[in-house]
Order: C-alpha cells, then sequence, then structure tokens
C-alpha cells in the first residue's frame, strides 16, 4: 500500500493529465452512522469550492453551534458556514421541500443566504405526504426515523400507482406546480380511503400541501435544471467534497438487510446521486469513531450489553425516554464501574451524550471494532480515516476493563482471550490529552499505529474533544504499511 495524505492539495497540485479539470473526493461514515463526519468536512471545507450531498434526505441531521445560535442541519450539505464553498444536492437525494424551506429560512434570519451558492437537482426525488405517513405508521420494525424517506425511494421505482405517477422530482414542482400538488394530495386521499378514511395525520398532511405553494417560492431559485452544473463545475477546475449521509453500513444493498437505510451509503453512489463522472474520483475518506452507537434494529457486534443493550434502546425510543430521563435515574459512574457490559454502554452514553440529534432516542453504545472497520475499508477502498471521540475512551480507564477494550480479527488474539476482544492497555489518560500545538506522545502514537496496523489504513486525524482546535491532524503521519501483527496489549 503507498503512503497518503488526506489534506485536500492546491489547485496547483493537480496531475499535468488534470491541469484544466478538477477532482472529486468522497466522504463517508464507516459504520452506522453519526461518527461526526460534519466536524470533519468543517475541518477540510477550506480546500474544496463545491461541498456535495449525494443521497438521502431528512433521515440525515448534525447540530451546529454558531455565533449565531444553535441550527440543526437535515438536508442541506455541511458548510454552509464556509462562504466560499458553493453547495450542491444531488439528484440522488430525496427532498422534504418543506423542511428544506424551513433550513434555508432559518439561516437567512442567522444572516447567511444561500443565494448564489445553493443548487439543488431538479431530478432529486420529492417526499411526498403519504410517504410520510406510510413511513411513520411502519417505522417500528426497522427503526427508522420516520421522514419518508423509504416509501419516497420506492415510488420512484415503482414510477405509476394506479395510473398515477408517484415517482415525482422536485423539479415538477416547478415545471406543473398546480397538477403536482393535485397528484399529491389524490394518492394520500386514496390512501386514506383504502385504510377506512382515518389517519392520525390527516390535518398535518392537509396543511403540507396548502403551505406547498410558499414552500416552491422559497426554493424555486435554488433548483438546478442543467443537469451538467456539477460536471461544468469540475471542468472549469473546482475541487468537490462528496458529503455521504448515514454510513456504508446502512447501505440498502450492502448492509445488514433489513436493518438500513433506504439509499445507497457507499462510497461509489456519489459519482450517481452526485451526477458527476467516476472519471474524477481522487480518494476515499472515512470517518470513524471510536465510541461506537447505533440507532435503529440490526446487527451491532461490538455492542456492549449486546440484544439487552438493543431491547432496551428500542423501549425507550418507541416510550419517548431520552437523555433526561437517564440521567435522572442513572449515575454514570457508577454503571461504569459495574462487571455487566450493559451497565457500560449505558454509563458511556451518558458521558458521551449519545442521544439521536433529531429524535433524542438513546442511540446503542458498542466498543471500537477494528474488524469491521478492516472488512469495510478494505471493501471500499477507504484512503484513510479519520477516527472521533478518541478522548472519551479514557472512561473505560475507570472501568472494570482497565483498558481499552475493542473487537479486532481473531488472528490478532492470544488464545486466551475473550472471544474477539482485546484489551488495549498502551494509552493513558494523558496521552488522550494534545500537547501544545496538538503534539501527541509516545503512547498516543502507539495506538496510533496499532490502529492503522489492524484496519490497513493510515489516519488522517483524531478527534479529542468536540471542539474544531481538538482535532489533530496526522497528516506528516509516516505510515508505512506493516501487515497485521501481534498487539501491543
Ligand atoms: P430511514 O433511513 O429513516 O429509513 O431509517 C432506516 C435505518 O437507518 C434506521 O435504523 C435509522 O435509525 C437509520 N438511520 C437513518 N439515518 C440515520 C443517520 O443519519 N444516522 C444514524 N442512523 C440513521
Amino acid at each position: 500500500m503507498t503512503s497518503v495524505t488526506c489534506i485536500p492539495s492546491s489547485p496547483t497540485a493537480h496531475t499535468a493529465s488534470h491541469t484544466a479539470d478538477g477532482f472529486a473526493d468522497v466522504l463517508v461514515g464507516l459504520q452506522y452512522g453519526d461518527e461526526g463526519k460534519a466536524k470533519i468536512i468543517d475541518a477540510l471545507a477550506a480546500g474544496y469550492d463545491v461541498i456535495a450531498r449525494f443521497n438521502g434526505g431528512a433521515n440525515a441531521g448534525h447540530t451546529i453551534d454558531t455565533p449565531f445560535g444553535r441550527i440543526a442541519l437535515k438536508q442541506l450539505p455541511s458548510g454552509v458556514f464556509h462562504p466560499h464553498a458553493a453547495l450542491y444536492i444531488g439528484s440522488g437525494c430525496a427532498i422534504n421541500p418543506w423542511k428544506l424551506a424551513d433550513e434555508i429560512e432559518q439561516l437567512h434570519e442567522m444572516g447567511i443566504s444561500l443565494e448564489g451558492r445553493l443548487r439543488i437537482s431538479a431530478r432529486a426525488a420529492l417526499v411526498q405526504p403519504h410517504h410520510i405517513a406510510l413511513d411513520r405508521r411502519g417505522s417500528g420494525t426497522i427503526g427508522t426515523t420516520g421522514n419518508g424517506i423509504g416509501p419516497c425511494y420506492a415510488d420512484r421505482a415503482l414510477r405509476v400507482r394506479n395510473d398515477t405517477r408517484v415517482n415525482l422530482m422536485l423539479g415538477d414542482l416547478l415545471a406543473n406546480e398546480a397538477d403536482t400538488v393535485a397528484s399529491m394530495r389524490d394518492v394520500f386521499t386514496r390512501m386514506i380511503n383504502a385504510e377506512g378514511g382515518t389517519s392520525p395525520w390527516i390535518a398535518e398532511m392537509s396543511d403540507l400541501l396548502l403551505s406547498l405553494p410558499k414552500v416552491i417560492e422559497t426554493l424555486r431559485e435554488y433548483i438546478e435544471t442543467d443537469r451538467g452544473w456539477i460536471t461544468n463545475r469540475v471542468k472549469q477546475g473546482a475541487r468537490v467534497l462528496f458529503e455521504g449521509a448515514q454510513s456504508v453500513l446502512l447501505d440498502v444493498v450492502d448492509g445488514s438487510q433489513p436493518y438500513v437505510t433506504s439509499s445507497h451509503t457507499v462510497p461509489a453512489y456519489a459519482y450517481v446521486g452526485g451526477d458527476l463522472s467516476p472519471k474524477y474520483h481522487r480518494r476515499t475518506i472515512g470517518v470513524a469513531k471510536a465510541i461506537m452507537s447505533r440507532v435503529g434494529r440490526g446487527p451491532f457486534p461490538s455492542e456492549l450489553g449486546g440484544e439487552r443493550s438493543a431491547q432496551y434502546c428500542h423501549d425507550a425510543s418507541q416510550s419517548l425516554v431520552g437523555a433526561d430521563h437517564e440521567q435522572e435515574r442513572f449515575s454514570p459512574d457508577q454503571l461504569l464501574r459495574s462487571n455487566d457490559p450493559f451497565d457500560v454502554g449505558t454509563a458511556l452514553r451518558m458521558l458521551t451524550g449519545e442521544y439521536g440529534t433529531g429524535t433524542g432516542r438513546p442511540r446503542r453504545i458498542g466498543m471500537l471494532d477494528l474488524a469491521q472497520l478492516r472488512d469495510v475499508v478494505k471493501a471500499h477502498a477507504v484512503d484513510c480515516v479519520y477516527l472521533n471521540k478518541v478522548d472519551c475512551l479514557s472512561h473505560y480507564f475507570r472501568s472494570a476493563y482497565q483498558g481499552v477494550p475493542m473487537r479486532v480479527h481473531r488472528d490478532v488474539l492470544a488464545s486466551d482471550a475473550m472471544p474477539d476482544v482485546l484489551i488495549y492497555s498502551g494509552l493513558t489518560e494523558r496521552s488522550l490529552t494534545p500537547g501544545q500545538e496538538g503534539t501527541l506522545d509516545a503512547a498516543m502514537h502507539g495506538f496510533v499505529d496499532f490502529v492503522e496496523r489492524q484496519i490497513g489504513a493510515p489516519l488522517a486525524g483524531i478527534g479529542l474533544g468536540p471542539e474544531r482546535a481538538s482535532l489533530v491532524s496526522l497528516a506528516a503521519h509516516q505510515w508505512a504499511p506493516v501487515e497485521a501483527s501481534s498487539p501491543h496489549a
């Protein structure tokens, strides 16, 4: 493997054959979502001209603290606070026009204009009222976010239902507003009638339809009918960063069925959903976090507390139990010292704030799974990885583990180790705090080496705290390709 750096190069660093053309990098989450992708994009944004979304919709989301207040963004690409960057929402996305207009207006109120910066593909799928109602009704089995994303993509593939076109696109709203709204109303009404004329969401969905003309007025100026918009930008030298929503383990085909999202989340899809030729691909950047989490149902091999944790979090999300409830009932410091991994997982959730951004639901917690990361890195040829929340590993020092438990491939374990789990004891509380100018001590370097060998890719940076300044860049770190060998444990 060759050594790479994942810091974006300046335009002058392009290869000779690409003197005029720009390039695209793809950044994706490597676990189950919520790895802190937005934070990494924030750090890298200065090196890109366009930040683009290619999949998903309002099921994604991150909260950003700004000097003007806190804002929860769901559909706009990260990078809104980097005025030099254009923002693109590709045809692979499923757009909830009401929520998108709301995001744009919230930003406007903060004094941030997207005029001339934001382009949204007219071919992006349109989330309709009946999608939201269908998804809310059937969200339990998978634990979906209830945003209508699955039914929207399903209708895109179905195209026509009962002789009515259901694969509506954002551009249809502009091209023929009256017919598009009438069609949405018709499909929703038929769905309600088929169910005996009752639905808890009739009033809400009628309001959505009534407010649509105003929403269209807000969105109109941003809708891009030119399929070649992003290609033209790249041909003029633009550097694009594709931002994946959700994460590769939730891919609609590649993930563990049926506990996945409904779009493609793998990096290769960036070039379908992002409307650009893969000819321009330069690098694949992965983001993972050291304390893992998952929301919704589905396999999670390194979950602390296993099936008990999965069931507890599922029940909690159904009964709307969130952070406040856990803070009132439990003492995280006490739970941390328990011999029961379920308790340790609860303590880590409380200490590291792992609750859904939009929903507030408790996330399932797991130890860092290096075996899984290695498989994902290999499958998607990930060039480098940013590892977030490394500072949070310090909580394990106060636990019965007395070190950092990590899941690794069996071939690196001593024969008397717990199945799949290795306790890494080479870190100290001090090594998890960056020194002056972001320097790391020898123990931390040892940990970085160990992780790199296990996953088969260089670490480009590690997150040692929530603030921007706590992201330590390892671009200068010389990564030598070494085969997985015995652990430092
Ligand atoms: P959907 O994407 O709303 O259909 O939900 C399908 C599955 O993906 C559920 O398990 C969700 O919890 C999960 N999911 C969707 N979006 C995200 C995300 O942004 N972060 C983490 N999990 C997500």
